[in-house]
């Protein structure tokens, strides 16, 4: 063996390699595909869940909670609120003083704490716990420029994003756990006794006013500033959606008929499931090691929390049957979650010419130095097709969401645009997968129509959005403060 020889073999080896690599994630892509037509196939499934989840309690996979928020903000709330947002890796609280229409909000400030992971797969009393007493510490700060009324509880607005089936305003029980959470003693019990029993045993003297979905807080906080806003989308950790429904058309509904004629419901789409979705062996093996198998199929091809997880898995893939990192599977590549999506979103925006992004992600995260362009090349579009296929099936849920009210159709007259609010970190951070949701709800609705929507970022929305709703439900409404 010359040492030329050796040179070529080794080409043609690695250039095998790329191939077969290159072969497996063309097959992964045939299988991601979402054309327009596809879509619309989703948008129509998804519409029948709707009605079937709004017919009877357990009629669909889609929940449609009721929220019982009948009346959204109407920008004269006044007072001192807290609010608290639990629903990711990271809690908030938040307090902020309403001056009422004029002033709007006065003053805000909040803090964010990060849940130790072992309280997330712990117990209810720890996890509630844990929360209370940074409540209480946040609360012990209220500074100058807040005026509490003496004599008066403070008020709190929970939002809890977790599937709740609420008993009223100020109350529900979980469901399920979802988004890596996983208390079993949480689940059945009603949210906010436990976030009260909490906040007793440590003598912090609080009322939960409202307990809301971070859809719904995000509905009411954008409508706080655009009375437009007809759905809440979160794009974040894990994906949801809440809309304003026609109390009549949720036939499911037993109680007295709001006043306002509507309700906003929380749609639960996270576990929306579909003959008609793209599915692989990925999202299927994915499905079946997560904490909740069988469950949030839709969620688990959309939202940040699984993203970057897919993309790993068909690197396993590739590095197991192409040899893609060479003769030995990268042990770091091994680790579920290791591949997070911020890390595959920073590898999908390089534009530098040689992928160095990617190039030190692969450094850093899986330990695989002095990567190959083409093993880079490769990366970068197996993250497109990942973050594709999840922004344009996110486009077809609120497709489906349009086309249920109705408003798919072009109407003369109406010159007024109908708003989304959406918030979450994949859609404030993840710009191609932002652009490429906007752009494939145009494709959807077509030039026409789409002219009468807009997709409007409600930063923070769903924090502002409690404290609103615990305002309008405060028991002091209509109380002479003395
Ligand atoms: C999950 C939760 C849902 C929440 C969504 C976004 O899907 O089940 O309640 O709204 O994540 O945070």
């Amino acid at each position: 063996c010359t040492a030329a020889a050796l040179v070529v073999r080794h080409r043609m080896k690695n250039c095998g390699k790329w191939t077969r690599a290159m072969n497996i994630l063309k097959e992964f892509e045939e299988k991601c595909k979402t054309p327009v037509e596809k879509l619309k196939q989703v948008a129509d499934a998804m519409t029948v869940e709707m009605h079937a989840g709004l017919a009877s309690e357990g009629g669909s996979k889609l929940k449609m909670l009721i929220s019982y928020v009948d009346n959204l903000p109407t920008g004269d709330e006044k007072g001192l609120f807290y609010a608290l947002d639990l629903g990711g890796t990271n809690f908030r609280v938040l307090r902020v003083q309403l001056g009422g229409k004029d002033e709007r909000v006065v003053r805000q400030e909040f803090v964010e704490v990060a849940i130790p992971p072992h309280l997330m797969t712990g117990s209810s009393e720890a996890l509630f716990g844990f929360i209370a007493e940074a409540l209480a510490k946040f609360v012990e700060e209220e500074g100058d420029g807040y005026h509490p009324v003496s004599g008066r509880q403070r008020e709190l607005g929970f939002t809890f994003s977790f599937p709740v089936r609420q008993t009223s305003i100020a109350s529900g029980t979980l469901i399920k756990w979802t988004k890596g959470f996983n208390i079993e003693d949480t689940v059945g019990q009603d949210v906010v006794g436990e976030i009260t029993k909490a906040m007793e045993k440590i003598g912090l003297d609080m009322r939960v006013a409202a307990l809301v979905n971070d859809t719904i807080g995000t509905l009411a906080g954008g409508s706080y500033y655009n009375d437009n806003v007809i759905a809440a989308v979160i794009l974040g950790t894990g994906t949801n959606a809440a809309y304003v429904e026609r109390a009549h058309a949720i036939p499911k509904w037993q109680g007295l008929l709001p006043q306002s004629g509507e309700m906003v419901i929380n749609m639960e789409w996270g576990n929306f499931r579909s003959s008609h979705l793209p599915i692989t062996e990925y999202d299927q093996a994915l499905d079946l090691e997560s904490l909740n198998p069988g469950e949030q199929i839709f969620e688990k091809m959309i939202s940040g929390m699984y993203l970057g997880e897919i993309v790993r898995r068909v690197l396993c893939r590739m590095a197991e049957e192409a040899a893609f990192f060479g003769d030995v599977v990268p042990p770091k590549l091994k680790r579920p979650f290791i591949l997070r999506t911020p890390d595959m979103s920073a590898m999908h925006h390089d534009t530098s010419p040689d992928l160095r992004v990617i190039g030190s992600k692969l450094n850093d995260i899986l330990e695989v130095s002095n990567s190959p362009l083409p093993m880079r090349k490769i990366i970068f579009e197996l993250c497109d097709i990942v973050a594709t296929r999840g922004a344009r099936l996110s486009a077809a849920g609120i497709y489906g969401i349009i086309k249920k009210l109705g408003r798919d159709i072009p109407k003369d007259g109406d010159k007024q645009k109908s708003v989304i609010a959406v918030d979450g970190g994949l859609f404030e951070h993840y710009t191609k997968f932002r652009n490429s949701m906007e752009s494939s709800l145009k494709e959807l609705l077509g030039d026409e129509v789409a002219d009468n929507f807009v997709i409007e970022h409600s930063n923070d929305g769903s924090g502002i959005g409690a404290a609103l709703l615990a305002a309008s439900h405060s028991q002091y409404l209509g109380v002479e403060e003395s």
